[in-house]
């Protein structure tokens, strides 16, 4: 297994280009199975879970190809991928796939809608908390699905198509809406969701079905409406930039200190994480060629963060800012809304040095004036990302095992960084 090497103490000056969305790219991808014809998505990063998912969807029938660099195209663009599945020759997706990528889950909607029938594996649950889907089956339900548990799978049933209604989610979730967007596209009728998620990825994802020739508006409110068309049509859609990216390389600047632009990044997709970083002591600025961050000087204050659906705090971001908030002037508190257990990255910022009492859903943490290096371990993919920031800081050397969890979701991360002064590297399993 890679592990990084890290030493710390170089403060980030330069560009860092940002990646396509993980999280737009995963729906956008299962999306392509809704139609017979070719779904073209360019800017896609090089990940991990992008990879996997290919798989994933060419064992359901879907062809794809991947072009080639271009004239002037530089080492950081994002790739185009050609999608078709012209026919869907399985409609399971088993357990050896989904269990190793949640969101594979969601391909259960473009299956029942196109195919009337779905099976595919209940996802299982993972290192930050239990992650039910029973709300992903409420919405399949309420649109005619028939599902039932049978040995670990949810078999879904819609033998005369689905059709139109109204869905309320009790709570707000991504995949959910994600699901009922894709059922929705194609079923007979009008259907309303209530309480849909609001991300930024909810919206790339109604922009791609929309060009697809579905008809949805409100996409990117609480309150979305679909009416279904009888069929979908191929369509190219360029993926949004990763906030979540963006949000991490931020509080990386903010940490060191120095003078980054985050070359693509929107500011308005992770807004409510740069006013938390105005308020810790560092500067942030968009402009067009996207969000340039810096702190130069001045302590790291403490800020008092809850994680909560778009648009606040991102809980993908609340790992890395307290690895942030370790170094602040002072005490902060950082409350965990989403996700009962996504304080992995507790204990291993531990490891620094830093002082973090768990007190419930939140986290207090003492901020520290130096942090030291240690050998860590990668336990989630945000949470890896917070030890990054951590050892960039930390006095001395840091060994970051179990280097996969981060290349689910950071492309080239080490390349990035070192491009702008750090000292990281790479090694490999073989050297
Ligand atoms: N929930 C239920 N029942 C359900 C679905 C969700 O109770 O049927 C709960 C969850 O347990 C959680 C909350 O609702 O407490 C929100 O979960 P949501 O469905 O919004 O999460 P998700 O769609 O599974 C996506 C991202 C996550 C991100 C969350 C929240 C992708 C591929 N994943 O997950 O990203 O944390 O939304 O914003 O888009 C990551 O990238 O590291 C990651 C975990």
């Amino acid at each position: 297994m890679d592990r990084i090497r890290i030493v710390g103490g170089a403060k980030l000056n330069g560009t860092i280009p940002i990646s396509g969305a993980k999280n737009a790219a995963l729906p956008l991808m299962i999306a392509s199975l809704l139609t017979d014809r070719t779904v073209t998505l360019e800017n896609l990063p090089r990940l991990a879970d992008v990879s996997l998912l290919v798989r994933i969807l060419s064992n359901q029938g879907a062809d794809y190809s991947i072009d080639g660099r271009r004239q002037g195209e530089g080492r950081e663009a994002g790739q185009t991928v050609h999608m078709t599945a012209r026919e869907i020759v399985d409609t399971t997706a088993p357990y050896e796939l989904v269990s190793r990528m949640r969101a594979s889950f969601w391909v259960i909607a473009p299956l029942l809608a196109r195919c009337g029938e779905a099976r595919v594996s209940l996802p299982g649950g993972c290192a930050i908390g239990t992650r039910p889907v029973d709300l992903l089956l409420m919405a399949l339900e309420k649109l005619g699905g028939q599902i039932e548990i049978e040995g670990g799978y949810a078999v879904a049933k819609a033998p005369k198509g689905l059709r139109g209604a109204e869905i309320t989610f009790p709570k707000v979730t991504v995949g959910g809406t994600h699901v009922a967007l894709m059922a929705a596209a194609l079923a007979q009728g009008t259907t309303v969701l209530h309480n849909a998620a609001r991300e930024p990825e909810v919206i790339d994802l109604a922009e791609l079905l929309n060009k697809m020739g579905a008809k949805i508006t409100g996409a990117g409110q609480s309150t979305v409406e679909i009416t279904g068309v009888a069929r979908l049509n191929g369509a190219k859609h360029r993926v949004l930039p990763d906030r979540i990216e963006a949000g991490t390389y931020a509080m990386a600047v903010a940490m060191t200190g120095g003078d980054v632009l985050l070359e693509g990044a929107q500011a308005h997709d992770f807004q409510a994480a740069l006013d938390v970083l105005v308020q810790s002591g560092a500067h942030v600025e968009s402009t067009n060629e996207g969000v340039r961050v810096s702190r130069n000087g001045g302590p790291i204050l403490p800020v008092d963060v809850e994680t909560a659906p778009f648009p606040a705090f991102p809980t993908d971001l609340q790992a890395q800012f307290m690895a942030l908030m370790t170094r602040a002037n002072g005490v902060s508190r950082i409350t965990e809304t989403i996700f009962e257990n996504r304080f992995m990255h507790v204990q291993e910022l531990a490891r620094f040095g830093a002082r973090i009492k768990l007190d419930g859903d939140s986290a207090v943490v003492e901020g520290v004036p130096v942090l030291k290096g240690a050998p860590v371990m990668a336990t989630d993919l945000r949470a890896s990302a917070s030890l990054v920031i951590a050892a960039l800081a930390a006095e001395g050397e840091t060994m970051i095992q179990r280097v996969y969890h981060l290349d689910r979701g950071f492309e080239a991360l080490e390349r990035k960084l070192s491009l702008c002064g750090a000292e990281v590297e790479r090694i490999s399993a073989g050297g």
